[in-house]
């Protein structure tokens, strides 16, 4: 067979473990042929291909990014782009496509598959959010680059004697914020699952104040006030249709500066929360996954995205996998709400 690869969406790190583990499988175990398509979706809608094979591969295994490019292309909003998509396929004689992405990316699969697309999905993203499965590679690197973030801005803070925002990245669930804030023993966590109260934010920093240590607050950039407490700029939306988040830690900041006196400065994590090498647990899955994926194509199982499920790694249909987002159970938080203050 011929088998396209593709990665779609924001990058994680992780991607090129499962490039990896795909090819090395596909090749040796199977005798697959590959090509590697460029930049997410753009790739097959521009016939944008690249060379794959296992020497392509070599060396990959902890490089952050992915080999292949990334891009937020939505193939489904562009005039007869499904179209364009699987002439390009056949065209480049691929038999079947394994896109490895968040939940857009592997929307679009959905779609094309309904379509008459044979393809496999492989689930990443640094959000942990999708439902189909316990955890995605890249969470995992994302939490202890920012726990580190964290325990350096606790002695900073301390010194200083002032309030330290640290922002997450993390769209519309709060994962990143839950697990960073409580590894890097946050004084409050704020994320979008619940609006939070700026007045008991700031009780809660002048309470750890008084304990003559310095509060440390993770936001999580999706998390908003209750309802007419702050005021809120609106971002721009990218081709999927999200408003492009951050900022609300700057808010925060000024806003604790001005009810409670003391001095709150934030730090964006941004982008390095993306960047890197994998831990060993996001390069075991991101394999995993790979290996997965590779069979689930050779048994011909499309229209399936792999996932973990506690230590197995199973198939789910994308319809499934694609229906709704995972975010933080209250019971999660109300764990986290327990070390607040
Ligand atoms: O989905 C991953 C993610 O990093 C989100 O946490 C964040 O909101 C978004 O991507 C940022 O996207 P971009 O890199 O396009 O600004």
């Amino acid at each position: 067979m011929r088998i396209g690869v593709l990665t779609g969406g924001g990058d994680c790190p992780g991607l090129n473990a499962v490039i990896r583990a795909v090819v090395r499988k596909g090749v040796s175990v199977y005798g697959h042929e590959f090509v590697g398509f460029r930049d997410g979706w753009r790739g097959p809608l521009e016939g944008e291909t690249m060379p794959l094979d296992i020497q392509a591969v070599r060396g990959i295994l902890p490089r952050g990014g992915t080999i292949l490019g990334s891009s937020r292309t939505n193939p489904i909003k562009i005039e007869g782009g499904v179209d364009r998509i699987k002439e390009n396929l056949a065209s480049s004689g691929v038999d079947a496509l394994i896109a490895i992405g968040g939940e857009d990316t592997l929307g679009v699969a959905r779609q094309l598959f309904d379509r008459g697309v044979q393809v496999v999905g492989v689930p990443k993203t640094i959000d942990n959010d999708l439902s189909g499965t316990d955890y995605t590679f890249g969470f995992d690197t994302a939490v202890n680059i920012a726990t580190e973030a964290i325990d350096r801005l606790h002695t900073t803070a301390e010194s200083h004697h002032r309030a330290l925002i640290c922002e997450v990245m993390g769209r519309h669930a709060g994962w990143i914020a839950l697990h960073a804030g409580m590894a890097g023993g946050a004084n409050v966590i704020l994320i979008p699952e619940k609006p939070f109260d700026i007045d008991r934010v700031c009780e809660y920093v002048e309470s750890r104040f008084r304990t003559r240590y310095s509060p440390i607050l993770v936001v999580a950039e999706g998390a908003h006030p209750i309802e007419g407490q702050m005021e809120l700029q609106a971002g721009e939306l990218d081709a999927f249709g999200h408003v492009r988040l951050g900022g609300i830690g700057e808010m925060l900041a000024k806003e604790i500066e001005k009810r409670t006196g003391k001095e709150a400065r934030t730090t964006v994590l941004g982008h390095i929360q993306r960047g890197g090498t994998p831990t060993a647990f996001d390069r075991v899955l991101a394999t995993r996954f790979g290996l997965q994926a590779i069979d689930a194509v050779h048994e011909g199982e499309y229209g399936t995205m792999v996932a973990l499920r506690g230590t197995d790694i199973v198939r789910v249909g994308l319809d499934e996998a694609t229906a709704e987002l995972k975010t933080v159970p209250a019971s999660r938080y109300a764990e986290a709400e327990v070390f607040f203050g």
